[in-house]
């Protein structure tokens, strides 16, 4: 299930966390951000990347979603599962899996309406950020918004749960890396006090056959006016 050996070392710190119950992200709360987006959006198919605790998954099912949620934590998993008992079993999946490896996980469709991450892919670098956001964009549908929480990058030890964490994406990289797949529709800054770093909220949304070719007129009008 895992592959290289910074993904067991996070999956086992995770699981440590779980085990020792040190898990400050688990508000058992689903963010405003997320509660505003359900507001406005008709209920689809929804992925939750590192569902943890599957808070999000049981607002979302409560409105009418089918969701699937995907977590390396088996005690993530099973706490999510018995959260969501009360939903019939139809309306929602959970799998133990790693993000970084969602293309053997073919149960996943490829038309989700709506894909949230909430503080867990920002661990990843170079290719594997790169990586996370090609698979993060074929799994949505034309259309579809990736609603992502990560936090900036830190230096290493300020983070006392995770002492050789430097974990994070700086705002510019998120633009650069999930912009090429997927538009930048807004980005909020923050800080969070539970885990103590500067953080960052991003809507991001899968083009549309229209989005492209409207952007590639653009860029074409562009040059001829380059031309002129
Ligand atoms: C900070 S917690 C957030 C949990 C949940 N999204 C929330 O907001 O309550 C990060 C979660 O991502 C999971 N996670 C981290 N890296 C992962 C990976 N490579 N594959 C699957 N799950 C991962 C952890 O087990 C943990 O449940």
């Amino acid at each position: 299930m895992f592959d290289g050996s910074m993904t067991q070392d996070r999956h086992a710190l995770f699981s440590e966390r779980y085990a020792s119950g040190d898990m400050p992200w688990d508000s058992g709360i689903t963010p405003p951000e997320i509660i505003e987006l359900l507001a406005l959006l008709p209920a689809g198919y929804a992925l939750d990347l590192g569902c943890g605790a599957g808070t999000v998954i049981r607002d979302l099912l409560k409105r009418g979603w089918r969701a699937d949620g995907v977590d390396f934590a088996q005690r993530a998993i099973d706490i999510a599962r018995a959260k969501l008992s009360e939903f019939p079993p139809e309306s929602h999946r959970l799998f133990r899996h790693d993000v970084t490896r969602l293309d053997d996980l073919p149960a996943l469709r490829r038309d989700y309406n709506l894909i949230i991450d909430i503080g867990c892919g920002h661990t990843l670098g170079g290719d594997g950020m790169a990586n996370y956001a090609s698979a993060v964009s074929a799994r949505l549908a034309p259309g579809g918004i990736f609603m992502l929480y990560a936090s900036h990058p830190r230096p290493a030890g300020q983070c006392p749960r995770d002492p050789e964490s430097t974990v994070g994406w700086a705002p510019r990289q998120v633009a650069e890396v999930f912009g090429a797949q997927l538009g930048l529709h807004w980005e909020q800054r923050g800080d969070d006090q539970a885990i103590g770093a500067s953080v960052s909220w991003y809507k991001l949304r899968k083009r549309t056959i229209i989005d492209s070719r409207q952007e590639d007129m653009g860029s074409d009008r562009l040059h001829e006016r380059k031309r002129r």
